[in-house]
C-alpha cells in the first residue's frame, strides 16, 4: 500500500469511533445524516453534478475515490443507475459496503482501486463522479483511466479547486497541479466545461471557520477537522472551486454520441 494510501486508511478508520466531524459536516453542507462525506460538496451541488452526467435508470456511474460512498449512492438513488465505487482505501471501501444497506433501493458496489488504475474494463461505464479527490493525484494516467473506462458519449463530473494563479507558491502543489481543462482535453475528451462554483464556497468556508475555532478534546476526527481548518483558511481565496464536466468522445474519427 503506498504511504498516501496508508494516511487515508488510518483516517478513515478513526472515523469509525466519532460521528462529531460527520455532523459538523452535514450541518454546513445541508447533507442528510446518512450521506457520508469526507468532502465539500453540498447538497444543491449535487444536483448539479445529477444534472451534468445525464444518467438514465440502470445505467452505471463510477464514483471514484469514494470515499464511503456516500455522494456515489445518493446519486445512484436520485437517478436509478447502478453503482460501483472505487477508492484506495480499505476501511474506507469497508464503510461504503455498510452504508450501502442504508440506501435499499441501489444496486452498489465497492472496491479497491486507483484514480490511474480502477481495474474495470474499457468502455463499461456510462458516467463518471470524482468528487474532491482529482487533487490528489491530478496526472495523465488519471485523465486517461477516466476517458478509458467510460463509454463513447459518456460523461464525466469532477468537484476540485484550482488555484486562481497556478504559480503562486503560497497555494499548496497539490491544487496548483490541478488544471482539469488542459487534464480532460488531453486526455480526449469532448464538450470540456469548468464552471467556477462560487455559491459552494459560503458553506465550506463556515465549516472551516467552525472546525478552526472548536475545542477538539480527544475526538481524533475533531482534531482532524480542526487542522484541516487551520491549513485550508489562510489560503482560502488563492483557490477557486470548480465542476468540470466533459464528455467522452468515441474512437477516433468517430462523432460522440449520446444514449
Ligand atoms: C476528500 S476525500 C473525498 C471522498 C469522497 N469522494 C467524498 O466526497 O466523500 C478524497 C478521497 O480520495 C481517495 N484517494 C486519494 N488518492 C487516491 C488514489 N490515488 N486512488 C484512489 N483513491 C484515492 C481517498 O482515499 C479519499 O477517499
Amino acid at each position: 500500500m503506498d504511504s498516501l494510501a496508508a494516511e487515508f486508511d488510518e483516517w478513515y478508520s478513526t472515523m469509525r469511533a466519532s460521528s462529531a466531524g460527520d455532523d459538523i459536516h452535514q450541518r454546513h453542507l445541508g447533507l442528510p445524516p446518512r450521506l457520508l462525506s469526507t468532502s465539500l460538496l453540498t447538497w444543491d451541488g449535487i444536483a448539479e453534478v445529477v444534472e451534468a452526467l445525464r444518467l438514465e435508470p440502470g445505467g452505471l456511474l463510477l464514483d471514484l475515490a469514494c470515499g464511503r460512498g456516500g455522494y456515489g449512492l445518493e446519486i445512484a438513488s436520485r437517478t436509478g443507475a447502478r453503482l460501483i465505487g472505487v477508492d484506495f482505501a480499505s476501511s474506507a471501501i469497508d464503510q461504503a459496503r455498510a452504508l450501502a444497506s442504508r440506501f435499499a433501493s441501489v444496486d452498489a458496489e465497492f472496491r479497491l482501486g486507483d484514480l490511474a488504475a480502477t481495474t474495470l474494463p474499457a468502455g463499461s461505464v456510462d458516467a463518471l463522479v470524482c468528487v474532491d479527490a482529482i487533487q490528489f493525484k491530478a496526472t495523465a494516467d488519471s485523465f486517461a483511466e477516466m476517458h478509458r473506462v467510460l463509454r463513447p458519449g459518456g460523461r464525466i463530473a469532477l468537484t476540485t479547486w484550482e488555484a486562481v494563479d497556478h504559480g503562486d507558491e503560497r497555494v499548496p502543489a497539490r491544487i496548483r497541479a490541478v488544471d482539469t481543462s488542459a487534464g480532460l482535453t488531453a486526455a480526449g475528451f469532448a464538450e470540456v466545461v469548468v464552471r467556477e462554483r462560487p455559491q459552494w464556497r459560503a458553506a465550506e468556508r463556515s465549516m472551516w471557520e467552525e472546525a478552526s475555532a472548536l475545542d477538539p478534546g480527544s475526538d481524533p476526527t475533531l482534531r482532524s477537522l480542526r487542522e484541516e481548518g487551520l491549513r485550508v483558511l489562510p489560503t482560502f481565496d488563492l483557490t477557486r472551486r470548480v465542476l468540470a464536466t466533459a464528455t467522452a468522445s468515441g474512437p477516433i474519427g468517430q462523432p460522440v454520441t449520446s444514449r
